[in-house]
């Protein structure tokens, strides 16, 4: 388990073992960080009160899904956030793994948390030791910047780079109804192991010209994973961004319906709501339950889980 000192942040792990004699003692123990030297109280009765450990494993695996394209800023974090936790007010069991390096994902849900992906592929940490229970039936497995260092282990591997994370994340496959992956834009070592991960993929496509050209671009790449891994197929296309008072997006969106009717879905329009929720650390359904972006990603829920009872 993982302590961190509240004066320098260092992470200290520990063995559980070490500190479990101690619980329902109510004896208080203190702690000399090794970094700092600074000496702190730690409450073992919360470090083991609640630690967000979803129920036991289910007969199936997760749905592995990935939210993912190379060009940036075109909705990516809002969708995999407001699609999770909407999959999760729906009453599925999610995990929300952000590989992003920013680390968006957490602190759209108004989450520091101290472990993540990680200490989950430097093996750190124990799987149910890295997530985190964010919201009733949601948990998160933290992206960050440290997430850059395991990209220089993956790069070193010779041989497997590319099934690191399926092998990282296959304790957790069967625990969970939903896993959904939020990427960085770009195309780096770690986005290519997601797509050895996932098997679904969902590409938000911000309603301009750049992002469509950034879409041709993205599923070339696919298309080179998928020579690899036949599994691995775009099932949802989402427009974002949509802006029904100017006529551009809307042929944007014509177009895009033409090009791939089997996998187009409804648009999430553009709402304000959806950029200042973050900012308190709130889901839009959270933040702002009657606005249209809240309506968007409910049809977004029921069209991906295939329950169009979900949230209605
Ligand atoms: N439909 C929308 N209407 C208005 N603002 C939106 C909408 N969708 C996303 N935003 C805002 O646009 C910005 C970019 O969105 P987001 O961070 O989800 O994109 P991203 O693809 O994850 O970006 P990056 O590639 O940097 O990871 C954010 O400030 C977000 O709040
Ligand atoms: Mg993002």
């Amino acid at each position: 388990m993982i302590i961190v000192c509240p004066k320098c942040s260092r992470k200290h792990n520990v063995s559980p073992d070490a500190v479990k004699p101690y619980i329902g003692t109510g004896k208080k123990l203190t702690a000399t960080c090794k970094s700092c030297r600074h000496r702190f109280p730690v409450l073992v009765d919360e470090l083991f009160a609640h630690k967000g450990e979803p129920e036991p494993p289910k007969a199936f695996k997760a749905r592995k899904i990935c939210v993912t394209l190379s060009k940036g800023g075109v909705g990516k974090t809002t969708t995999a956030v407001n699609l999770g936790s909407g999959l999760a007010l729906a009453g599925y069991k999610v995990l929300l793994v952000d590989t992003d390096t920013q680390g968006q994902s957490a602190y759209m849900l108004g989450k520091k948390p101290v472990a993540g992906l990680t200490e989950l592929l430097t093996q750190e940490l124990t799987p149910a030791e890295c997530i985190l229970e964010a919201r009733k039936n949601l948990w998160l497995l933290g992206g960050g910047k440290s997430l850059a260092g395991v990209k220089r282990i993956i790069d070193r591997k010779s041989f497997g780079a590319e099934w690191t994370l399926s092998e990282a994340l296959a304790p957790l496959d069967r625990q969970f109804d939903f896993i959904i992956m939020d990427t960085s834009p770009g195309w780096d070592q770690l986005i290519v192991n997601v797509l050895f991960y996932a098997k679904e993929v969902l590409v938000p496509v911000a309603l301009e010209v750049m992002p469509l050209h950034g879409l041709a671009e993205f599923l070339k790449s696919l298309g080179s994973i998928q020579k690899y891994r036949k599994e691995i197929v775009l099932k949802y296309i989402v427009p974002t961004f949509l802006d029904t008072r100017i006529k551009g997006p809307q042929s944007l969106y014509a177009q895009l319906k033409k090009l791939y009717p089997d996998t187009i879905c409804p648009p999430v329009r553009y709402n304000e709501s959806l950029t200042e929720a973050p900012s308190f650390g709130k889901t839009i359904f959270e933040f702002a339950p009657g606005s249209t972006a809240s309506a968007d990603y409910r049809k977004l829920v029921r069209i991906v889980s295939l329950n169009d009872k979900a949230l209605v």
